[in-house]
């Protein structure tokens, strides 16, 4: 999202809080919701997808669907997706420009699946998304034979894509990025040979798990991720979708760090290449425990039960970044009760995620009285920071930002408030934040 303008400016104000009790169920999953719409998009046959997440992220991933040709059914109060598959080879081409908002997943996997398709594509986003680098999915798919191109010589979207007659490929990924990964599996399930995907594989792998669970041609060897194209047919697949610990990242870190907290959350989503955010705070001391561990829609979920905790400082860098990239903002508030200095390293992705998130933290932050020490791939911050101090705060349009704002709100000393400007931006991926926010606060 572009800098807050005179319609986005609306502030809501934070208490303190004096206790943190109760039960939550947090959205459906971000990551998996695009998933199950565009792959189910190219599937054969009905899939009905429970729990979807209707943040305005997927629902411009349905937007996009539909104007390719799809017939999407959604039911907002049930939360309920029922995607008619086109087939592998039955997407049309869209009569306007796709806008894919503020959504970089959405951007970078159309990126992909509309290299397979002889026809022209236009996707354009919002002012934040048309800052974020594309080059890192136009090259390669460049090399599989699709004809692209992007503003800023080639970097940047709106993008422009021709594709067909794709070839397979080797390519050795040079970021750990999930939207780049699928980017590419989904251009290889139209390429003729196999594509051979190595290097930074290792981040989410909901993409591998959905697109072997619909019978694509995709094995892992010890050469990387191979994708056997061009692929025949997929299978359309229902999905119930779990919890996005991502959203429950901020009362996982709520929790831990307000000295009067006891709270569930129920279905969570415990991948885990996700559970990175857990991991490191039970590292740093938090008392956090699974229970009701079970499977849903193809990957593990469980409920967590997370409890106030004296933490340590955390050194976060190395492997656990892809696993905890987008809860950074989350874990930066975690450092502020945390003893010592807590440092995230080898995380210059967030220099490019929906806003500059270490420029974005340091400058909030610094309106608290906090001071935060940057790095080009990450941050220092020294706690227990002793006296935290009311301010308006500026969400930059970011959705993690303005969650993790609102979660260092609370701990604010005794009738201190902050006010966070742009708040709505959580709609993103965590629609109702703010009421989940005001249920569990006790004052
Ligand atoms: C996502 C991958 C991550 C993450 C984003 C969702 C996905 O992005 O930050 O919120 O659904 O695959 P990168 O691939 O850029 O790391």
């Amino acid at each position: 999202m572009s800098a807050p303008s005179a319609t986005n400016n609306a502030r809501i104000t934070i208490n303190s809080a004096r206790r943190l009790r109760g039960e939550i169920t947090v959205p459906g999953d971000k990551a998996l919701s695009h998933r199950a719409v565009i792959f189910n998009s190219i599937g054969e046959g009905t899939a009905r997808i429970t729990n979807f997440l209707p943040g305005e992220d997927c629902l411009s991933s349905i937007a996009c669907m539909r104007q390719l040709g799809v017939q999407i059914e959604f039911d907002e109060v049930t939360r309920t997706v029922v995607v008619h598959g086109k087939g592998l080879r039955g997407l049309e081409e869209a009569g306007d420009t796709l806008n894919a908002g503020n959504s970089g997943t959405t951007m970078r996997f159309l990126a992909g699946l509309l290299s397979g398709f002889p026809f022209q594509s236009v996707i354009t986003g919002d002012g934040s998304l048309r800052s974020r680098p594309m080059k890192r999915v136009l090259e390669p798919l460049a090399l599989m034979g699709a004809n692209l191109s992007g503003r800023k010589n080639n970097t940047l979207a709106p993008l422009v894509i021709r594709g067909g007659n794709l070839k397979g490929f080797n390519y050795a990924l040079p970021v750990a990025s999930a939207q780049l990964k699928t980017c590419l599996l989904l251009a290889a399930l139209y390429a003729e040979g196999d594509t051979t995907l190595s290097g930074l594989i290792e981040s989410r792998d909901h993409t591998e798990r959905f697109l072997t669970a619909m019978g694509a041609p995709l094995e892992k060897t010890a050469d990387g991720l191979v994708m056997h194209g061009p692929a025949t047919s997929l299978k359309a697949l229902d999905v119930e979708v779990p919890g996005d610990i991502s959203s429950a990242a901020f009362w996982l870190v709520a929790a831990s760090v307000h000295p009067d907290a006891d709270l569930t959350l129920r279905k969570v989503g415990v991948n885990e290449t996700r559970t990175g955010i857990i991991d490191a705070l039970l590292e740093m001391g938090a008392d956090i425990t699974y229970s009701n561990e079970t499977m849903v829609g193809g990957e593990p979920v469980a409920d967590l039960r997370v409890k106030s905790a004296r933490l340590r400082a955390g050194q976060i860098g190395g492997s656990i970044i892809p696993r905890l990239v987008d809860e950074i903002p989350a874990l930066a508030v975690a450092a502020l009760m945390a003893h010592g200095t807590s440092e995230v390293r080898d995380a210059s992705e967030l220099r490019v995620k929906e806003t500059d998130r270490i420029a974005a933290i340091a400058s909030e932050f610094g309106r608290l009285g906090i001071s935060v020490a940057t790095r080009p791939d990450g941050l220092a911050i020294t706690g227990p920071v002793a006296n935290l101090k009311g301010n308006l705060v500026k969400s930059y349009g970011d959705h993690r930002l303005a969650m993790a704002l609102a979660v260092a709100g609370l701990l604010l000393p005794a009738g201190q408030s902050l006010e966070i400007e742009d708040y709505h931006c959580a709609d993103v991926s965590y629609p109702g934040f703010w009421d989940d926010l005001g249920r569990i606060v006790e004052r």
